[in-house]
């Protein structure tokens, strides 16, 4: 069984449809142990209590320093001791120390095909409205492991989706999520459960 920590931020489209895999058994071995966001209002926290898994918030709000907050998630995590750890919509920068101590096996899901529109300040819409203003026919999202810069890991699997004419960030945003995110991130994580079964992780 691979066991995972979902870490969410908003609306957890991306953790409904690994939730969905695991719950029709196409996701077979996966475990999703607990899901931590960083904002206490976050639906995805609303998904995961609705489906029986553990969920808490650990913001950066709540903490005098940055560094407070940082021990904080990388305690909560060593609790749990996943095996994976999986960013699924996560926007907080993500501690050093978990980076270094979860090496390759942290994921995390990007709107757009790497090395575009990536890096500081791309995340969410911004993302989107940044491919539009580009002009490109072509965007997507990509899947890749987290090193110690923001979307530079080695990339795992990317699904290119078309950008059409008349289309609004939020329309491409909702069409790069159901052609291209519920379907990636899911994969990966199979990937990682198929890697835990042949003892290679
Ligand atoms: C997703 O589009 C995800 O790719 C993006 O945030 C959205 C979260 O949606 N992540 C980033 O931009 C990371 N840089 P969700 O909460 O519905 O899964």
């Amino acid at each position: 069984m691979l066991n995972i920590a979902v870490l969410v931020s908003g609306g957890g489209t991306n953790l409904q449809a690994i939730i969905d895999q695991v719950e029709d058994g196409r996701l077979p071995d996966v475990k999703i142990c607990a899901v931590i966001s960083n904002n206490a209002g976050a639906f995805a926290l609303e998904r995961a209590k609705k489906h029986g898994i553990p969920a808490c918030c650990i913001s950066p709000k709540n903490y005098e320093t940055r560094a407070a907050f940082n021990k904080a998630l990388v305690g909560a995590l060593d609790e749990i001791s996943p095996d994976l750890i999986v960013l699924a919509g996560f926007l907080v920068v993500i501690p050093p120390e978990m980076v270094e101590k979860y090496e390759g096996r942290i994921i995390n899901i990007h709107p757009s095909l790497i090395p575009s529109f990536c890096g500081t300040g791309y995340y969410g819409l911004k993302v989107h409205e940044a491919a539009l203003k580009r002009g490109v026919k072509i965007s997507g999202a990509t899947v890749h492991i987290v090193d110690s810069g923001t979307d530079t890991g080695p990339i795992l699997i990317q699904k290119a989706v078309e950008v059409k004419e008349d289309d609004t960030p939020e329309v491409l945003q909702r069409r790069i999520m159901e052609e291209a995110e519920w379907k990636i991130l899911p994969q990966a994580i199979g990937m990682f459960a198929e890697a835990k079964k042949k003892g290679e992780l």
